[in-house]
């Protein structure tokens, strides 16, 4: 993180903080809209084929990739995420592996995506990996689900729950570059996810600021939020769409393949 005030213990410990907990993630994540994915693989100079998901989990957006009919290889560090993975995809190679040390050969694919986690890469040796593993002309493609905020009751809610850790990353990152690429580009896309109020508490309880508060803490701000969500009329009748934003940024590889030329 650009805040030189953050806690980098806490941060590695929120990284890791997900495959003790990797079937909730599972059941409970959201995936990521079509469109954002497309939009993401027409950053590429030419047609993509192979793609990476890179820190792909438990294979939310791995299985949007697979969808679209391309060829894709997940990487993921956490063993009981990527048991969730292969269960979910078992004809999808999937490696172990992090961002800073990616396991692919060099120039061996066309897109590199990453789903919710490029705030957890140490983005240096990270952007440098995946810049090696892209053929000239290919895309690094983040995404991020966000709440809506131009909603007033997720307003609210997402003060209670306080998971902002890719907002942040996000609002911090506005001007996101990496040596080698173009410069990054970035849009929105309008998202929901179909939640009853057990299921929204349920997908806020595998953030990573919940996988690693004290049980009173958690249980505290769960039971606030329950309790503000049963006063939302939006909410309070069974099955609901939680209003959502997908935010996407992407960067094509320089044709040259070089790494000199452009900021860190
Ligand atoms: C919030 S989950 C996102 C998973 C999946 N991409 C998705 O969209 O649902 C973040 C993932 O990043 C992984 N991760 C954390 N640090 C990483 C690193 N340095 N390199 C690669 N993956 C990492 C975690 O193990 C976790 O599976």
């Amino acid at each position: 993180m650009t805040d030189p005030t953050y806690d980098q213990e806490l941060h590695a410990r929120r990284a890791s903080s997900f495959g003790g907990h990797a079937a909730a993630y599972a059941e409970h994540r959201p995936d990521y809209p079509q469109a954002a994915v497309e939009w993401g693989l027409a950053g590429a100079a030419h047609d993509a084929r192979e793609v990476l998901d890179l820190a792909a989990g438990t294979g939310k957006l791995t299985q949007g990739l697979v969808d679209l009919g391309l060829t894709v290889t997940a990487v993921e560090p956490d063993e009981g995420m990527l048991a969730q993975l292969s269960k979910l995809l078992p004809d999808t190679t999937a490696l172990t592996g992090k961002a800073e040390d990616i396991p692919l050969a060099d120039e061996s694919v066309d897109a590199v995506f990453i789903g919710q986690a490029l705030h957890w890469f140490d983005l240096e040796p990270a952007f440098a990996e995946i810049h090696r593993v892209l053929r000239p002309g290919g895309v690094v493609v983040a995404l991020w689900n966000h709440d809506d905020l131009t909603v007033e009751w997720v307003v609210e809610f997402s003060k209670i729950v306080r998971t902002g850790v890719s907002r942040l990353f996000r609002d911090e990152n506005e001007g996101l570059s990496a040596a080698g690429f173009e410069p990054f580009e970035d849009h929105e896309f309008p998202h929901t996810h179909r939640r009853t109020i057990d299921t929204l508490l349920a997908t806020v309880a595998t953030h990573s600021n919940f996988l690693v508060a004290e049980p009173a803490e958690r249980d505290a701000a769960l039971a606030a939020a329950r309790e503000y969500l049963l006063a939302v009329p939006e909410a309070g009748a069974g099955e609901f769409d939680y209003p959502l934003v997908t935010t996407v940024f992407r960067a094509r590889k320089s044709e040259s393949g070089g790494r000199g030329s452009s900021p860190a």
